[in-house]
């Protein structure tokens, strides 16, 4: 449903550690209502800067999410698949993550300053309410959870929850569409 077509501003965060100096904000008109944040993403991408890096996967379609589109809108982390775009919306990458360029980061390398933090993080799922849809294992971007067969149903475990040391992003949290993980940090 894409019906609107009045454009907005909105800025991203642009910086390609290759050639650039600083990064920088880019503001573009953009059709917001109606558009996920990765609509108006590939709208940039269409009419305006082919060259603007960004992740695209699923595209959030049916159940097959892939977690691998997080940015940060505003602050804060979301799958852009999965959020509606708003007017005056600042869309910066993930804050945990080494940059590659513009809003993609490698999800393989945490940023210095919270890889040396020894923050630990208690990650809880709540079995009444896991339906074991997987999204939090495709989400996770360090790998911390595995769906795996509890008394004849599939249910998700933190097998991994050290890996979460330093990368609080709650993107499993705000991501189950059942309300059954809570990550809470420690120390
Ligand atoms: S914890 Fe939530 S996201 Fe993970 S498998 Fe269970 S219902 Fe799905
Ligand atoms: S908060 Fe931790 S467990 Fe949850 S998605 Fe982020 S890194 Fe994974
Ligand atoms: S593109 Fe797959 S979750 Fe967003």
């Amino acid at each position: 449903m894409k019906a609107n077509k009045e454009l907005s501003e909105i800025r991203v965060f642009r910086f390609d550690p290759s050639t650039d100096k600083e990064p920088r904000y880019e503001t573009y008109r953009v059709p917001c209502t109606g558009y996920t944040v990765m609509g108006v993403l590939h709208y940039i991408y269409e009419n305006y800067d082919s060259g603007l890096a960004f992740r695209s996967g699923c595209l959030g379609k049916g159940s097959g999410r892939c977690g691998v589109c997080p940015v940060a809108v505003n602050g804060v982390s979301a799958l852009s698949c999965q959020v509606m775009a708003e007017p005056g919306m600042t869309l910066e990458p993930h804050p945990k993550f080494e940059l590659v360029k513009d809003l993609v980061v490698d999800f393989n390398r945490v940023k210095e300053q919270d890889s040396g933090r020894r923050a630990t993080f208690q990650i809880t799922v709540d079995l009444e309410r896991c339906v074991g849809c997987k999204d939090c294992v495709h989400i996770c971007p360090v790998g911390v959870f595995e769906v795996k067969r509890k008394s004849g149903k599939f249910k998700s475990e933190p097998v991994d929850p050290a890996s979460c040391c330093g990368v609080t992003c709650q993107m499993c949290a705000s991501n189950c569409s059942y309300d059954a993980i809570s990550v809470e940090r420690l120390t």
